[in-house]
């Protein structure tokens, strides 16, 4: 980026490996469905990495969470099946401990030959990983001899396996991080105009400072998802059941604002697909006008808002999109943001730089096959976002010398 000093980070290939215990911080967030990989994108994208640091004879620690179990033990945020689904792709056993740190941690590292990989359990399921706890991060640094970095999508956490970690163990980026920042300093540092950002998923309050900081940036900003209805709402606008988060109202109303006074091109769905209650096979129907019956929920951008999305990708130069346009998990509510990748598969085709960032994201690429025609697909959300901004990351800023 211009507006932000370069960070002085350590690369993995200027580590010495062999036979030393790497502990290896990686995002292995992936989509769920019960017991079950719906993408394992952000699984693949780490095996360059691990493929090294095989082939140098590292001991490889790997060091994840999924979910936000919040400090508890929770079945279904384990990471067992990311083991299993590891050892797949990697083609070789990958060893699972049942807690991150302690004895049964301990054990399993001790057990590790050269060139074995082994996955430590979810780090959420102890609060003193979001914490940044000096203990926990001493913890599970005492399991190994350097630090690799390779959670692109964790970086704007400072937490423990990101952050505190550092301060005991000499570290650096991993392949994955590499790639990331390349691509992603470089494009969006100088993008090529008009430079247009789609929004979308559920929370406005997660995005909410992003989207203040891209309207500096962007010429043009298409708003979708969920959190469209807070922004109708605060524009008096009937948005019947839908999702709202009214103490977001207000934040709302001073984005439109901003955008207004900056005259940056701030859209919101003109059209919905709305339902009587969220079920995969509730019957839909295409709301009217930009307003929701009072007995209806919305679930997906409508037709008409399709189409001038569409339009707006077609005439953009940089695209960059984070969060689907509905509930895409279920198909019939998936065309908002089914069309907006082809739509940008279309743009990448035409010359644009087209760039697709987070787990929800890349999900909906998944069920498309469009992930090859995209420039650049970041496996962080909240991360690539951050970048976006202008922000140092602050598991990059714990790592720079
Ligand atoms: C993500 O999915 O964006 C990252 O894994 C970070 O997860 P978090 O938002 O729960 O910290």
């Amino acid at each position: 980026m211009t507006d932000k000093p370069a960070l002085k980070l350590k690369r993995l290939q200027d580590m010495t490996v062999n036979g030393k215990r790497v502990l290896i911080r990686v995002d292995y967030n992936v989509p769920m469905k019960g017991s079950k990989i719906e993408d394992n994108a952000r699984i693949r994208e780490t095996l360059k990495t691990l493929e090294y640091l095989i082939a140098e004879g590292g001991k490889i620690v790997l060091i994840a969470h999924l979910g936000r179990p919040k400090g508890k033990v929770e079945a279904k945020y384990s990471l067992k099946p990311v083991a299993e689904e590891l050892a797949k792709l990697l083609k070789k056993p990958v060893a699972f401990a049942a807690d991150c740190v302690g004895p049964v941690a301990e054990k399993a590292v001790a057990a590790l030959k050269a060139g074995d990989v082994l996955l430590l359990e979810n780090l959420r399921f102890h609060a003193e990983e979001e914490a940044n706890d000096a203990a926990f991060a001493k913890a599970l640094a005492k399991n190994a001899d350097l630090f690799i970095q390779d959670a692109f999508g964790a970086l704007h956490r400072a937490h423990a396996s990101t952050a505190g970690v550092t301060r005991h163990l000499s570290g650096a980026v991993g392949f994955l991080v590499q790639r990331e920042l390349e691509f992603l300093d470089r494009v969006i540092g100088n993008p090529t105009r008009p430079f247009l950002a789609i929004i979308g998923g559920a929370k406005v309050s997660d995005k909410l400072a992003v989207l203040d900081k891209l309207l500096d940036r962007v010429d043009a900003l298409l708003i979708g998802g969920a959190m469209a209805y807070t922004f109708l709402a605060a524009q008096g606008i009937n948005i019947g059941k839908s999702l709202l988060e009214k103490d977001q109202i207000d934040a709302a109303k001073a984005i439109i604002e901003k955008a207004y006074n900056k005259k940056v091109e701030c859209l919101l769905p003109a059209d919905h697909l709305i339902v009587r209650e969220i079920k995969a096979d509730s019957p839909a129907s295409v709301s009217q006008a930009m307003a929701i019956p009072s007995d209806m929920i919305g679930v997906d951008i409508g037709p008409h808002t399709i189409e001038f999305f569409q339009e707006h990708i077609a005439k953009a130069k940089t695209i960059f999109w984070n969060g689907p346009m509905g509930i895409f998990e279920m198909p019939a509510f998936a065309q908002g943001s089914l069309a907006v990748a082809k739509a940008m598969s279309e743009a990448t085709g035409t010359g644009a730089i087209t760039i697709v960032g987070g787990g929800d994201s890349l999900a909906v690429l998944a069920k498309t096959g469009l992930a090859a025609k995209m420039s650049h697909c970041s496996t962080g959300g909240g991360a690539s976002l951050e970048l976006l901004e202008g922000k140092v990351l602050p598991g990059l800023a714990a790592l720079a010398s």
